[in-house]
């Protein structure tokens, strides 16, 4: 035999292992070029490098520490434009506050990003004035008291409470109240049942990508009893807001709701159900309930986040929180009782809006903006933007750097006052709601219950950190994703 004909054979033994090492080497080729070469089209736009971007994740580094060191210096090379390989696929973001302008807004009316679907369109037109014409201003002042009894009660055994866990209950029993008035009793007793069923619900919504997908996630149930309690979970709280909806459409038709409620007061399904009986527009059951079960999830953890850290920062900055105290003093008085402040009292707190602003300059709940899509090629500050791309705006980058912000990282709500430094930038450069057509509904609905619970605060207590919280010298994080430390503990003293 030659010896030619002995490799062939060898080569034709070996021909299985020959054509699976092949197909894996495709297939790496493949993964390769998908997921780290930059697209063709985008190779013009300097890009973070995605190893050291997984180097940063793996090490759980800061998003602040991440923006530093990959993405700043990306910057000054296409006018603020960069790209990155988040969430799921290569996107343009933009970090200059000037052009997140011009994407987000119409320049001369001519739509530059295909952001506006008809029937988001239709909705939004009719939710609008629901949400302009709700100020549940009494709403959030008459559950405080009860937020107040559980401080009392921690501090009265000495102890302290934690502070994220009572915003949460505030928050959730508020959102209940104004957005379809239901009591869920969060604030009656720690293990109540629609508190749990409501924690097992954002779990399932983090934790599991089958949240949007239903039947798979009934099929997956049976696999662990964890699983069985967040479905049940998720099944309770989708039948309660079905509920909810076809008992005030009943009542609302049926003339059996109350009819001496302001609207300002009245909650957001009333107000939209009753623009659907003008004819102002309709919505199946099923749109209301995605609509509410959005609202639930798009306003708990945000709220109940932007609360907490703004008491937190008022705590390590006992300067600010004196100088708020005044503020509320000088409008409400300092009569030793809980004051509920109305809609126009709230509005003439100027510093006290400066600290929620800046609270959210520094913690925004959404550090990126969904994507748009452009649907033509576009000019963007003399970077190709092709058509079909993902374009989204970096929130975190425009909000932490240090060419818009003097020492980025230091609570300072003076930024926000008249000839402040924020009035001085061009652009968009504070975003936490986004911004333009597409900006967050909720956006008045959450600062008034920001003022009005911050208000009440401040009158009531002077607070402070335990002198052995780890969080003296900056929040320490429990876990990556946190906004806020789950387990901070607050000291707080009744000034009356
Ligand atoms: C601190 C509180 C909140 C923050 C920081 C926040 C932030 C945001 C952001 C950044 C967006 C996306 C904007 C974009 O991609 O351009 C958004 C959209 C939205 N938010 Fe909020 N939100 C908050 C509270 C709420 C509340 C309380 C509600 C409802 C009760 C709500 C309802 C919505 C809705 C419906 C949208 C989609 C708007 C649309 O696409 O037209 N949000 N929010």
């Amino acid at each position: 035999m030659t010896s030619q004909s002995v490799v062939r054979q060898q080569l034709y033994s070996y021909r299985y292992y020959i054509s699976i090492a092949a197909a894996v080497s495709l297939v790496c080729q493949q993964i390769y070029r998908r997921v780290f070469r930059v697209p063709r089209e985008l190779r013009h736009i300097p890009a973070v490098p995605f190893w050291r971007l997984m180097v940063s994740m793996f090490k759980e580094e800061h998003l602040t520490e991440r923006t530093n060191k990959l993405i700043y210096p990306l910057l000054p090379k296409a006018n603020g434009i960069y790209i990155n390989r988040i969430p799921v696929d290569w996107t343009i973001y933009v970090a200059s506050p000037v052009l997140a302008k011009s994407v987000l807004y119409k320049p001369g009316r001519v739509n530059i990003l295909t952001v506006n679907g008809e029937q988001w369109k239709e909705q939004r037109k009719i939710m609008n004035p629901a949400f302009h014409r709700s100020m549940p201003v009494g709403i959030f002042g008459s559950l405080l008291p009860k937020a107040f009894s559980f401080i009392d009660e921690a501090e009265s055994k000495k102890d302290h409470i934690i502070l994220v866990k009572l915003t949460q209950r505030l928050t959730l029993e508020s959102l209940g109240k104004a957005v379809f008035d239901f009591e869920f009793g969060a604030l009656d007793k720690e293990d109540s049942e629609w508190l749990i069923v409501f924690n097992q619900v954002l779990e399932a919504f983090v934790e599991d990508i089958n949240f949007f997908f239903p039947q798979v996630n009934a099929l997956l149930r049976w696999m662990s009893r964890s699983r069985r309690e967040k479905y049940n979970a998720v099944h309770k709280f989708v039948n309660l807001l079905d509920r909810m909806i076809e008992q005030k459409r009943y009542a609302l038709i049926n003339k059996k709701e109350p009819d001496n409620i302001t609207d300002n007061e009245k909650d957001l399904l009333r107000l939209m159900l009753e623009a659907e009986l003008r004819g102002e527009g309709t919505f199946t059951t099923e749109e209301l309930r995605h609509n509410m079960g959005f609202f639930f999830l798009a306003g708990h953890d945000s709220i109940s986040n932007a609360l907490a850290l703004a008491i937190y920062n008022m705590a390590i900055n006992r300067d600010i929180q004196t100088k708020a105290r005044e503020e509320i003093i000088g409008i409400l008085g300092d009569k030793h009782d809980d004051v509920l402040p109305t809609i126009e009292e709230c509005k003439r707190l100027p510093y006290l809006d400066m600290i929620i602003k800046e609270t959210l300059r520094i913690y925004p709940a959404v550090t990126d903006l969904l994507a748009r899509t452009p649907a033509n090629d576009v000019n963007l500050g003399g970077v190709l933007i092709p058509k079909g791309s993902m374009i989204s705006i970096d929130v975190h980058a425009l909000h932490h750097h240090p060419d818009l912000w003097k020492s980025p990282e230091q609570f300072i709500p003076e930024r926000f006052a008249e000839g402040g430094e924020y009035s001085k930038h061009e652009g968009v450069s504070w975003l936490p709601f986004g911004n333009g057509s597409r900006q967050c509904i909720g956006i008045n609905f959450t600062m008034m219950e920001l003022r009005v619970a911050l208000a009440m605060f401040l009158r009531k207590y002077e607070w402070e950190l335990p002198t052995e919280s780890p969080h003296l010298n900056g929040l320490v994080f429990d876990q990556i994703f946190n906004l806020a430390p789950s387990n901070m503990e607050m000291k707080f003293n009744r000034r009356y």
